[in-house]
């Protein structure tokens, strides 16, 4: 009927079922999931405690594995993507914010953010001058080189954003990514995401917060491991296109015009 131009399809489930548990004691997380996403859909998803939101995104992000059913990642069935490709995607496609941020204790700050980047390809100290950017977005630079044990939750959650988002990847999957930060921190958060969906990135978001739903494109909820409702509130056609980024090398040298090397007597 319409013939707009859309965004490809980047996700594609059918018939997903996760089950746990063996015989008698196996339930469903997931019964019967078929779920289409558009590169650029900034999709939130609610519903109560248990009912497999978790799950999804899970196995959405590579992390975890249904039990039946077809997964397509960007047409390619996720079961055949070798572990070693699945890792890199992971790192360079895929961003994760968890409910319970997910740092790692013994490194200090910026060694979390700068981790995706092993895939990068940068030398270290590149990959600790990117970091140390992402941190700067979200007020965390004077922090970059305290332990994860001494900053508050909120403090946490936006180093766990900055890792998420430091390798630019595509797709963004967030679980309650605000759950544990207070009103200003939370708005922070939630407009660093709208940014990072205007520039075309595709964004999965579990929230308890109905009125975080303003920032989406499509809202669905789930019930007992399957769709309940899911509504769009942006067309497909209307959805943002990815913006070309400078490549890492220009945005790192565009800082100075002039080349420090040949001023004399500074320093
Ligand atoms: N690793 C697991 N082992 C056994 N059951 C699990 C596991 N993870 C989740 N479940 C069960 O699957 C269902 C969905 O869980 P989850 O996806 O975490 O829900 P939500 O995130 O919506 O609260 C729940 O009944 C939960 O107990
Ligand atoms: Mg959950």
């Amino acid at each position: 009927m319409n013939e707009e131009k859309t965004n490809e399809t980047i996700i594609k489930l059918e018939g997903l079922t996760k089950r746990f548990g063996y015989g008698d004691a196996s339930s469903y997380a997931l019964k019967n999931f078929d779920l289409e996403v558009k590169r650029g859909e900034f999709i939130m998803i609610m519903g109560p405690s248990g009912c497999g939101k978790t799950t999804l995104l899970n196995i959405i992000g590579l992390l975890d594995t249904a039990s039946s059913g077809t997964y397509l990642l960007n047409d390619e069935p996720a079961s055949r993507i070798s572990a070693k490709k699945q890792a890199r995607l992971r790192a360079k496609k895929i961003g994760f914010i968890f409910q319970n941020f997910n740092l790692i204790p013994n490194l200090p700050v910026i060694e979390n953010v700068a981790l995706p980047l092993v895939y990068s390809g940068y030398h270290k100290t590149r990959r600790l001058i990117k970091a140390s950017e992402a941190l700067d977005r979200f007020n965390m630079k004077e922090k970059e080189y305290y332990y994860p044990y001494q900053l508050s939750g909120g403090q946490q959650q936006r180093v766990a954003i900055a890792r998420a988002i430091v390798s630019h990847p595509e797709i963004i999957l967030a679980d309650e990514p605000t759950g544990n930060l207070d009103s200003h921190s939370s708005l922070a958060v939630m407009e660093e995401l709208k940014r990072i969906h205007s520039e075309g990135n595709t964004i999965i978001m579990v929230t308890h917060n109905p009125s975080l739903t303003s920032y989406a494109t499509r809202v669905i909820n789930m019930l007992d491991g399957a769709i309940d409702t899911d509504v769009k509130t942006v067309k497909d056609s209307d959805l943002p296109v990815p913006v070309e980024r400078k490549t890492p090398k220009r945005i790192f040298k565009s800082r100075k015009k002039s080349n420090p090397k040949k001023k004399k007597g500074k320093k």
